[in-house]
């Protein structure tokens, strides 16, 4: 019997082009909440409603139908598409179930051994430390792990340096998160796979809250693996991410060669014999994007949605986009510390590369409270219960603390606008000092 291979595209060839559209008609591309404020993107963005009729499209396309669910190649298509929007080339590119699922695959394929170090930070998402854990527990490796430092005044330079300073002679691999959760501190990425390249390292880095936020050519960046979420800043369907694996040597961005990395969870991987030796050069050799796609059935509707949803980004513009999200964050966190003070702010302000849309700050007067994670929790539910406004909170190592704090997070994105942000900040400093 013949079956179909599943239309990947349902796609309409005349969607509206959205680069001239205002903020408010982009708005309505998303099904919001109504009378509700959503600055949580952090944790999960808003679909737009073109994503969610793709989901449904492609369900009933194939629901019942005679189509092949285990193409040769898979998502060949979308994965050409999606790599385009990010600067890389179909054979990198790996459509994922999310961020976490993307990074265990890559931490447990790598080729690490008794001895072997890794250096990350305790600001890690635990997907990813967990899973540096289990490696440290199975294979013996070490995990050494600096706490980065929080506030307003931190610097690119300071960062950069407590990694270079932690780099020992057994270190393989640097692991860092792209934008952190807990302080939404936008990483100097390229500074850190520059230093990574200098001692010879793999760097993987945790790139959840990149795709949609900022306009990135992961190529460029130069680090190994990126795992990212596709639910946050992309806004597409919930259980989606994407995996970038360097796949060709560009001397350019990263000059190293490709890592050994074992694939985990294939069904391509050959049955006899060892896939083809990794390329040496800017061709690739292999499609490993090909043995980490194919592992089983997949989430196609979900796949689809995701691939709609970065489709509408690139309508819009990603470099709008992530100005857009920068700027209404920017405004809150200038409203934040002229209303709570700048000692009061968790994240980044004073140097412009390590701001991004995630703003963490202290919101009540006496600063032991930071420790108080009753406190804090209930500030985050009152704005979500009393006021309809979702933020969230966080918490992390602070350099010298007894204890982590605890801190409240807003997230801006595109959907966002100036009015939501000033009535959230007067919402909060009114709750805090009632709480304080
Ligand atoms: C920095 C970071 N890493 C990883 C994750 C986990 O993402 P996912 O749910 O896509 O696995 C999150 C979730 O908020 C995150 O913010």
């Amino acid at each position: 019997m013949t079956q179909t291979a599943i239309p990947e595209t349902l796609a309409d060839s005349a969607a509206p082009d959205l680069r001239d559209a205002s903020w408010d008609q982009i708005r309505e591309l998303f099904m919001l909440t109504p009378n509700s404020i959503h600055l949580n993107t952090g944790t999960i963005g808003a679909m737009p409603y073109e994503v969610l009729d793709t989901m449904d499209q492609v369900t009933r396309a194939w629901t019942g139908g005679l189509m092949d669910v285990y193409p040769p190649g898979m998502y060949t298509e979308h994965r050409a598409n999606i790599a385009r929007s990010y600067g890389v080339d179909q054979d990198e590119i790996v459509i994922t179930h999310n961020a976490t699922e993307g990074v265990a695959r890559i931490i447990n394929g790598l080729d690490l051994h008794e001895g072997d170090e890794v250096v990350t930070t305790t600001h890690e998402c635990y997907s990813v430390l967990s899973n540096f854990n289990l490696v440290r527990n199975r294979h013996g490796i070490t995990v050494k792990t600096i706490t980065l430092p929080s506030g307003y005044d931190v610097r690119a330079e300071e960062i950069v340096e407590l990694f270079e300073q932690a780099i020992g002679p057994r270190t393989k691999v640097l692991a860092f998160a792209g934008v952190t959760l807990f302080t939404g501190t936008m990483m100097p990425i390229r500074a850190l796979c520059e230093l990574a390249q200098r001692h010879g390292l793999i760097t993987v880095i945790d790139g959840a809250l990149l795709p949609g936020m900022l306009d990135c050519d992961m190529r460029a960046l130069g680090a190994d693996f990126i795992s990212c979420s596709g639910s946050k800043f992309q806004c597409g369907p919930l259980g989606t991410g994407l995996l970038y694996v360097r796949n060709k040597v560009v001397p350019e961005y990263n000059p190293l060669p490709l890592p050994t990395l074992w694939p985990i969870i294939s069904t391509w991987y050959p049955m006899q014999g060892s896939p083809p030796p990794r390329s040496h050069t800017a061709i690739e050799s292999d499609n490993i994007g090909d043995y980490l796609q194919s592992a089983g059935s997949a989430s196609i509707a979900r796949g689809a949605g995701l691939a709609k949803a970065c489709e509408i980004f690139d309508r819009i513009g990603r470099k709008r986009i992530e100005r857009r999200a920068i700027e209404l964050a920017d405004h809150g966190r200038r409203l934040i510390a002229e209303h709570f003070g700048e000692q009061a702010m968790y994240s980044p302000g004073a140097d412009t590369r390590l701001r991004s849309p995630l703003v963490a700050f202290h919101p009540f007067r006496d600063k032991r409270d930071a420790w108080n994670v009753k406190k804090v929790h209930e500030f985050v539910m009152r704005m979500e219960q009393e006021h309809r406004i979702w933020i969230r909170w966080t918490e992390f190592d602070v350099p010298g603390s007894p204890h982590q704090h605890y801190a409240a997070r807003f997230t801006a994105h595109l959907f966002n606008n100036h009015e939501e942000v000033e009535r959230a900040v007067a919402t909060m400093v009114r709750l805090a000092e009632e709480m304080s």
